[in-house]
């Protein structure tokens, strides 16, 4: 039975996304360009990678059909964060595989992939479909954060595949997620399985792009959700004149979804890690920095202003890096050890004596809570950064800083903080036409490269900044993004994760205006996410993408 809708549900249930014109046509081929290598580390990744090394760009062209039109069996997958679009990317395989071959089947594993592991899926049928379309949420079948990379687990899936009878899966992930998809490709073909794999780039943290892959999905509804929170928090500071709000965005390396929300709302401060890793600037200094601003702004009357932070910071703050990076190396060998320790202070007081002097009084600096949330590592290894406060640690500091130039009586500033965390709000969020169309053009176009029998992909969508009208479908072959990084003490091959660039257009349009934004109030109100109206309103990219492409 299906549950009540709100009005806005049955309105978005009934939009139908925006497809590129190729994939709009019922003649659709796929074309290819020539060979391609990985810009780093190429030996490495051919050795590792023997059956899917070098494999062309393809492209989704209107034309003479060139595509298997038998009825296939396929799988998705959802792989880590949830990312607003993920149910679209679905239905728009189900539309396509419907289209191409309507006795064709679509199964969803469930959990994320310990769903293929297991074996663990159900069939997605028109009336699951219709029920998810344009909602945000992976709810349809869920996800989860295992990876298929042991020797056992590939088999496992190879398994359930083979018994499947599948001809393709399609795994909507981040950089690990497809570089995983890539390792599993390889395996297949090893085992001359039928099965063939491509991937979809997902997530909000908008880190999974290249020259190929323009954004990935998600991003752009995260980001817009948080700008229209923290453009109302502009607004109560403006009205209410009394509080300093200190908000942290969820991102977890790269600082895209805090730089794009800066962006779009021009707060009085925006903390951008990479730059903060690029010039070396310690905890201390930032406190500094920061409370500059607060006394600047309360010399001219203003007690109140609005800071965003990535949630990323802590780990490319120097001091607070190598402190995190010592516990790593401890935590590799003495895990359990630590946390079988009765309480806090016992393993704080372990840890003091195994960290160098430096850490350690980084460490010991730290509130508990964030001491013990510093302990933790998620299946890859990351800190679970969306657990740091942050910016509670930030207002605390600057609250001392404050307090003590107030006491030399060099600012009568008055500091009244406020905290708050903007994440799984955005993650959710019902997608934006922007995604909505992008996804659903994804999932469309990740069919037409299974139905080409192409494995070790990831499905791409280009010229974004125009009319979906005008957007290019293809994939790249994902060894050609490949390189070999440091994970877990070993060298291994990974999707390199796209950072904020120093000296790439959003950022430099950011840095040649924040002195401004910091000391005159020059907010912008985005207001929530449109998606009935004007186009301008309802269809427009992030400002990042639009700054990337030149277009603003
Ligand atoms: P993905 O990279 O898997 O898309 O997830 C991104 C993210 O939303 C980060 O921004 C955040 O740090 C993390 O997921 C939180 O996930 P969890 O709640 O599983 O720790």
């Amino acid at each position: 039975m299906s549950r009540e809708k709100s009005a806005l549900q049955k309105a978005r249930g009934a939009y139908g996304p925006k497809l590129p014109k190729a994939l709009r046509s019922g003649e659709i081929r796929v074309d290819f360009g020539a060979p391609t290598e990985p810009a780093h580390d190429a030996e490495e990744i051919k050795r590792l990678f023997p059956h899917t090394y070098g494999q062309p760009v393809a492209r989704i062209i209107e034309g003479e059909g060139n595509l298997n039109t038998a009825a296939l069996n396929v799988g998705v997958v959802l792989s880590g964060g949830q990312a607003p679009g993920g149910h679209n990317v679905i239905a728009g395989l189900f539309d396509a595989l419907a289209a191409a071959n309507p006795d064709s089947r679509l199964f969803g594993f469930l959990k994320g992939p310990i769903g293929c592991i297991r074996g663990k899926y159900k069939e997605l049928n028109a009336e699951i479909i219709d029920e998810y379309r344009n909602t945000g949420g992976f709810d349809m079948i869920m996800s989860g954060r295992d990876k298929i990379e042991k020797p056992e687990d590939l088999a496992a899936c190879l398994a359930n595949f083979n018994e499947m009878g599948l001809d393709g899966l399609v795994v909507i992930g981040g950089d690990d997620s497809n570089t995983n998809a890539a390792v599993l490709a390889d395996y297949l073909c090893a085992q001359n399985a039928r099965t063939r794999i491509i991937g979809v780039p997902k997530t909000i943290d908008g880190d999974m792009k290249n020259e190929q892959i323009e954004a990935s999905f998600g991003f752009d509804t995260a980001a817009k959700t948080y700008s229209e929170l923290i453009g109302n928090i502009c607004r109560d500071a403006t009205s209410a004149v009394k509080y300093w709000h200190f908000i942290r965005l969820m991102g977890r390396a790269a600082s895209h979804v805090t730089l794009e929300c800066a962006l779009q709302t021009r707060p009085n401060i925006c903390l951008v890690s990479e730059e903060i890793q690029e010039t070396g600037a310690t905890l201390q200094e930032i406190v500094d920095y920061i409370a500059d601003v607060v006394t600047r702004r309360a010399a001219a009357g203003k007690n109140y202003g609005v800071l965003v932070v990535p949630e990323g910071l802590p780990e490319f703050i120097s001091d607070i890096k190598t402190m995190i990076d010592e516990l790593s190396n401890i935590l590799g060998k003495d895990e359990k050890f630590i946390h079988d320790l009765g309480d806090h202070s016992e393993r704080a007081q372990y840890l003091s004596g195994q960290l160098s002097d430096h850490s350690a009084r980084v460490y010991g600096s730290l509130p508990e809570d964030i001491q013990e949330v510093l302990l933790k590592r998620d299946s890859h290894g990351n800190v679970p950064l969306s657990q740091v406060e942050t910016e509670r640690l930030l207002m605390d500091l600057v609250a001392d800083k404050i307090k003590l130039m107030k006491n030399k009586g060099e600012t009568e500033a008055k500091f009244a903080p406020l905290g708050h965390f903007f994440g799984y709000e955005g993650r959710c969020a019902f997608p934006t036409n922007f995604d909505s169309d992008y996804c659903y053009s994804l999932g469309y176009a990740a069919m037409q490269l299974v139905r080409a029998d192409l494995t070790g992909y990831t499905v791409n969508v280009q010229n974004m900044t125009r009319p979906s009208d005008e957007w290019v479908a293809g994939g790249t072959p994902v060894t050609m993004m490949l390189n070999m990084e440091m994970r877990k003490g070993r060298p291994t091959p990974v999707i390199k994760k796209a950072l904020v660039e120093l000296d790439g257009a959003p950022f430099k349009f950011f840095a040649a205006r924040r002195d401004d934004w910091a000391v005159n109030d020059c907010y912008l109100f985005p207001g929530p996410i449109q998606y009935f109206g004007p186009s301008e309103v309802c269809d427009a990219p992030t400002k990042t993408l639009l700054l990337e492409k030149g277009k603003l």
